[in-house]
């Protein structure tokens, strides 16, 4: 089967077998099967997280579960619920057209509600572990149903227990707490910018739900245009020392200090500033407008893409000695 379709990369490489499931049942049809056989499992959410590194073996569950629901309203916070289906961009208008607020700056976000929590999305200053309630998963080595709470779950930047343990959980359904009143987050500057020319004074989520839309168009390539998997490296990490010796050498350097006394440093910046920025390679590239974007122009295969994400990782641990770590998951051989 050709998942050409279902990755946003756009790489053409095939699943030796592909099923989709929308029910808990169906699921655990599949993975029965699958264990039966001894053929590895592969889940498939929106596909926007991926590179295609050659054929995938055994089968990949494709997960098209759906359904979304309003669990309870008080106190000031409300509870909704998504299957792990459905799409994350349309459960964030959803929840705006509840009147709820929290999920704004997560607004345009690809992928779906059941991938969010892997990596624990992120943007413009929210993760989504601080709108989390909990989640209902299938536990593949115990057989059975279970909840997990946010503490469970082990959020970290761009981290979690399915990061650490994969392939133990398949995430079934999601639930969000999210505040009935207007809770903006507008720290992360450009956004704060925008939110003041709109000369609004009143708190509105839904205002800067669209502004957030606004920015990350002007800055991240439209998948069903130019192929691509978001944020190709995670921010580095580096220890305060590091980040100031770096910041004597570039004066201007983006860094974000940790609680724990760690620096979060650009990678962005650090791509940019190695010249990599709108370069080409055969058929991929380093976007134009956001250098920690990898782009698909056109038949790239998987090796040509982690070829060009190699050979940035050596320059930028060359220039800055950082180590930049890939983030989206790698498939196939
Ligand atoms: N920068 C440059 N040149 C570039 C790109 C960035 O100089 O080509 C500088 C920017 O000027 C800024 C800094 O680097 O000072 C950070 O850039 P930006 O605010 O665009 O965000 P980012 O750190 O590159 C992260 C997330 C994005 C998220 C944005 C906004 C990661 C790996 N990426 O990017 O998430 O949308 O912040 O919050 O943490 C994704 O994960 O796919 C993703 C798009």
């Amino acid at each position: 089967v050709d998942l050409q379709p279902y990755n946003s990369f756009a790489i053409a490489e095939c699943a030796e077998r592909l099923v989709w499931v929308e029910r808990d049942a169906e699921l655990i049809e599949a993975l029965d099967l699958a264990a039966e056989h001894g053929w590895p499992v592969t889940l498939l959410g929106g596909g926007s997280n991926l590179v295609l590194a050659g054929p995938v073996p055994g089968l990949v569950i494709g997960m098209r579960s759906r359904g979304r629901r309003l669990l309870s309203r008080a106190d000031g916070f409300a509870v909704i619920e998504a299957e792990a289906g459905e799409n994350w961009h349309a459960l964030v208008n959803w929840s705006l057209d509840l009147g709820l607020s929290g999920l704004e700056n997560l607004a345009l976000i690809p992928g779906t509600v059941g991938a969010a929590p892997v990596q624990n999305i992120g943007a413009y200053g929210v993760e989504l572990c601080e709108r989390f309630d909990s989640l209902e998963a299938w536990d593949r080595q115990q057989r059975r149903y279970c909840r997990l709470d946010a503490r469970q779950c082990r959020f970290a930047y761009r981290d979690s227990l399915f990061k650490q343990e994969p392939g133990r959980y398949v995430i079934l359904r999601v639930r969000l707490r999210l505040p009935t009143q207007p809770d903006l987050r507008i720290d992360y500057a450009p956004l704060a910018a925008a939110w003041t020319a709109t000369g609004l004074s009143r708190p509105d989520s839904r205002v800067v739900a669209e502004l957030v839309c606004a920015i990350r168009r002007s800055k991240l390539p439209d998948p069903a245009v130019l192929g691509n998997a978001g944020s190709f490296f995670k921010n580095p990490l580096v220890e305060a020392e590091q980040a100031q010796a770096l910041l004597l050498r570039f004066p201007g350097m983006p860094h974000y200090p940790q609680a724990d006394g760690r620096c979060k440093l650009a990678a962005g910046w650090l791509i940019d500033r190695a010249g990599w920025k709108g370069r080409r390679q055969g058929a991929v590239g380093v976007h134009a407008e956001q250098a920690l974007v990898l782009v698909n122009h056109g038949g790239a295969r998987g090796a040509e893409v982690l070829a060009l994400a190699e050979a940035i990782q050596a320059d930028i641990q060359q220039q800055f000695g950082v180590r930049l770590e890939m983030e989206p998951q790698r498939l196939g051989d």
